[in-house]
């Protein structure tokens, strides 16, 4: 029953053949066939090729030298050649602007600004060289979670031939950046998980227009630099590379503007952390600590805010989603700790601190950068007003002014005063009187602080108002 089954179905197929329609119709669909499959060889063979005969770069937006590549790629260049000049042209462009307001005179005036045209997205060629690069600039539809901003890459490629072009890119991008960033000092800011640069770099403080107490400049500095010429002796002696300083004083004496300017005198950049910021736990501050900008000094400031936090640990079991004093002691010499590192701890409130931080390891000098002494007052003055008061007669006037006024520490009938002023109060009076030194001395005045009654606390230390 069956062999006979099997023996009409090839009669049936033979019988199928003889049909010239579907003859034909097989006849095509092999053909098709066949061009498929040599579409695949062919695209299969492109893409050897592509792999044998090309090099391909990727840099993905995350990474430090994207924008180091995105200027190079914007530098004029001069392609001689009719094709060459015509191929390497750019047809899509993005702009990045940045304005100042130093603009011209005139209240009010229009901001400038300078814009930077950038290839934008899609492919281009540019020419390096004798070697052709293609670049294909693109953006996902997959985002940073942390930030929120869109991946983005640039790919690169050439002829195999011209591999080596790209360690001349890279270097020369390099280059570029860092001339353009001469004389500057980036200020690097936590934004989610990240390190990311808090607005463009800014123009280097000096050094000495930080004016502080008679040699405390000069023997952080001093500290500062024998420990940066160390580094083999602390290595061949087994010890972590790091040191660690905090700075405490009343608001206003120039803690922050020091760091900034001893960064800048250093050629380094500055890493900052607020300790008391929302959102800042300790694993946070751990992780950051592990990638931690190079050439950088990590500043952590109002160290207090971790005590505050431990008390409230130790009274409520809770510790907010702020760091913590063992959050605070890990980051600056446990594991998270980087090998090398040379930190700077701020804070308005010393007697907050625990004296478990104030160990060698941790912080290793302690300096008071205190109120305006008289010897800050002479020196402000004559950076101000040194052009005009080439006798320093206004000077003296101006010292003897503050010191009536009870604002170095002693009342006017030789008595000790518990009046003081700040620094910054000072540059406050000279900028109000630009040029203008006897409106300064009159004005001096001001520069006592003014009491403020402190708000009367109820014992579950919630602030009342007074009635
Ligand atoms: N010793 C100083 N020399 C020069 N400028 C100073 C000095 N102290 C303060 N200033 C000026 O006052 C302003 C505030 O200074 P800065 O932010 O450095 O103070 P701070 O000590 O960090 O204060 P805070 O404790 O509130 O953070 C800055 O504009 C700075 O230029
Ligand atoms: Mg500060």
């Amino acid at each position: 029953m069956s062999t006979e089954l099997s023996a009409g179905n090839v009669v049936g197929f033979q019988a199928l053949f003889d049909n010239p329609l579907f003859a034909g119709g097989i006849g095509l669909g092999a053909l098709g066939a066949a061009a498929a499959f040599a579409r695949k060889g062919a695209l299969v063979a492109l893409g050897t090729a592509r792999r044998r005969l090309l090099v391909n770069v990727e840099i993905s937006k995350q990474d430090p030298a994207y924008p180091w590549i995105l200027a190079w790629l914007s530098k004029p260049r001069e392609t001689p050649g009719f094709i060459a000049s015509r191929l390497t042209r750019i047809h899509d462009m993005s702009v990045t602007t940045l304005t100042t307001s130093r603009g011209p005179a005139g209240v009010g005036g229009p901001t400038n600004a300078h814009f930077f045209l950038q290839p934008g997205y899609g492919r281009h060629i540019v020419k390096h060289g004798n070697a052709y690069i293609a670049v294909n600039r693109e953006k996902h539809n997959t985002a940073n979670m942390n930030t929120g901003e869109p991946h983005e890459i640039v790919q690169m490629t050439t002829l195999w031939a011209h591999r080596h072009v790209f360690e001349e890119v890279f270097a020369e991008a390099h280059r570029l950046a860092a001339r353009a960033n001469e004389g500057k000092t980036t200020v690097y800011s936590v934004r989610g998980m990240d390190w990311a640069p808090l607005g463009d770099p800014r123009t280097k403080r000096p050094l000495a227009s930080v004016i502080l107490d008679e040699g405390v400049k000069e023997s952080i500095v001093a500290d500062v630099k024998d420990f940066m010429s160390r580094q083999q002796w602390y290595i061949d002696r087994g010890i972590p590379y790091r040191r660690g300083y905090l700075l405490f004083g009343p608001p206003g004496s120039g803690k922050s503007s020091f760091i900034q300017a001893l960064a800048g005198e250093l050629d380094f950049s500055v890493a900052m952390v607020n300790l008391s910021e929302m959102g800042m736990t300790d694993d946070k501050l751990a992780y950051l600590l592990t990638k931690l900008p190079k050439r950088s000094i990590l500043l952590l400031e109002d160290a207090d805010a971790a005590f505050v936090n431990r008390r409230q640990r130790d009274s409520d079991g809770y510790s907010g989603a702020t760091v913590t004093f063992s959050g605070l002691l890990n980051a600056l010499d446990g594991l998270a700790a980087g090998e090398e590192r040379i930190a700077f701890l701020t804070t308005n409130h010393i007697d907050r601190l625990d004296s478990a931080l104030i160990r060698p390891g941790r912080v290793d000098m302690t300096v008071r950068i205190g109120e305006a002494t008289r010897h800050q007052a002479a020196l402000m003055w004559d950076r101000f007003y040194g052009d005009i008061d080439q006798d320093h007669s206004g000077r003296e006037r101006f010292l003897a002014r503050l010191n009536d006024l009870g604002l170095f520490g002693v009342g006017a009938n030789g008595e000790p005063s518990n009046r003081h002023t700040s620094t910054a109060a000072i540059q406050g009076l000279f900028l109000f009187n630009k040029n203008d030194m006897e409106g300064a001395i009159e004005m001096a005045e001001g520069l006592i602080p003014r009491k403020f009654e402190p708000m009367e606390k109820n014992p579950e230390g919630a602030i009342k108002t007074p009635a």
